[in-house]
């Protein structure tokens, strides 16, 4: 199969690296890519967002499949285009991806799927929490516990506007479980945690997220969390003539009263993807090929046992925009001692590669334990040197405790 894959971040370097390892794949694009990718695939100078573009791409590589990263161009309908053209496509259509580019229709859905989720309040009164409407890069949701915290982010969003929507403030332990679906059937690759603050402790602004480990040890069964968070969804959105194709990909907090969905994305985390995908033993682009075309029932994908932890190397000022063409060294030794390096924010200078600006870099390495791979990963991006890059330090220290 000659497979497109659409984006340029750590996932797709991510999804690149483990469609390579696959048994029918004959050819492997990517538009735009980045230089990790173009080290598996033959990159195209096609934006992620350009839907014509990639149809017509697509078109000239005679493309099996396209895979398509990113939610914002999903959300824009570059699914539908590429659909319309007679190209499968794992990735939902607009209608479908409303599901992450709108909070107010995902909590529609919700509510008429019967999901468990955090209640929507009448008015904002702390503890409580503010979310945007659309799609806002990680960026629209505050957090209020107190009534100076609300202020705030009342006065930061210009008071409180029937867009925004208020909910119950929920406390516990967060999951992130990814299913891929073919619009009815489901498959959930192992449940992950990703760290979205920029430093430790869960301290800082918010960010596209710092690292991931997979999978989360939880107190519950994980195909119930697909007849609960994923199936009814799925069958809803069906039902009403958008059936989900691609992703999805639900938030969870394992709250005391039980799971509840804090969100939907319609896309492959990340950097979660960064840690799930090193342990998906099957054969993956079968399954996205399968899901594309409307036929997952009757296949499945193994797990490989263990756990895999993902460290990401950001810019220093990041997640503030910043630090371009920084040389980054050592990717070949961090290679050698047997990790993963997923490139997110490089480019080539002249041969040399540079820093390219927010999260450089993903390690990824895998274990039989968590702790193994924990402190394999972190002794891998030991390895790695760019000046003036940042990392968290505890990611997936659950594993100590
Ligand atoms: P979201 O984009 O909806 O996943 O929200 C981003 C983050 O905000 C989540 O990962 C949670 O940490 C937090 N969050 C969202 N909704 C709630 C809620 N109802 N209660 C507590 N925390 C929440
Ligand atoms: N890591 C969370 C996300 O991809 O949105």
């Amino acid at each position: 199969m000659r497979v497109l894959v659409v984006g340029s971040g750590g996932r797709e370097h991510a999804l690149a690296w483990r469609l390579a390892s696959s048994p029918t794949l004959t050819e492997l694009h990517a538009a735009p890519g980045n230089p990790g990718i173009a080290m598996l695939a033959t990159c195209h100078p096609v934006a992620a967002e350009d839907g014509d573009g990639l149809r017509e791409l697509a078109r000239s590589l005679a493309a099996d499949l396209v895979v398509v990263g990113p939610e914002a161009p999903l959300v824009a309908g570059v699914a539908d285009t590429l659909r319309h053209a007679g190209i499968p496509v794992f990735g939902p259509s607009a209608s479908a991806a409303r599901i992450e580019g709108s909070k107010r229709f995902a909590k529609e859905v919700m509510a008429a799927a019967g999901v468990p989720t955090a209640r929507l309040l009448d008015e904002p009164r702390a503890p409580c929490v503010l979310k945007a409407d659309g799609l806002a890069a990680g960026k629209g949701v505050v957090v209020c516990r107190t009534d100076a915290e609300l202020e705030d982010a009342l006065g930061e969003a210009g008071g409180h506007d029937r867009t925004m929507l208020v909910e119950e403030l929920l406390d516990g332990p967060e999951l992130s479980l990814l299913a891929l679906c073919d619009g009815r059937e489901a498959i959930s690759l192992a449940p992950a945690r990703d760290y979205k603050r920029a430093h430790d402790g869960d301290e800082g602004p918010n960010t596209g997220g710092m690292g991931s480990f997979a999978p989360v040890a939880f107190d519950g069964d994980e195909a119930d969390l697909v007849e609960t968070c994923i199936r009814p969804v799925l069958a809803e959105l069906a039902d009403r003539g958008t059936p989900f194709v691609g992703t999805l990909f639900a938030g969870l907090m394992l709250a005391a009263a039980g799971p509840r969905v804090l969100e939907y994305n319609c896309r492959f985390g990340d950097p979660e993807t960064q840690s799930v995908l090193p342990l998906v033993e099957g054969d993956l682009l079968e399954a996205l090929a399968a899901a594309a075309t409307g036929s997952l029932a009757g296949t499945s994908l193994d797990r490989r046992d263990g756990a895999a932890v993902t460290v990401v190397l950001a810019a220093g000022s990041y997640p503030a925009a910043g630090n371009r063409g920084t040389p980054i060294e050592g990717i070949e030794q961090a290679e050698a001692s047997g990790a993963l390096v997923f490139h997110a924010g490089t480019a080539l200078r002249d041969g040399q590669l540079v820093t390219n600006g927010g999260r450089l870099l993903g390690v990824t390495a895998t274990g039989a334990t968590l702790a193994a791979a924990r402190e394999r990963a972190y002794a891998a991006s030991d390895l790695i040197r760019i000046d003036g890059c940042r990392r968290r330090g505890d990611i997936a220290l659950e594993a100590e405790t």
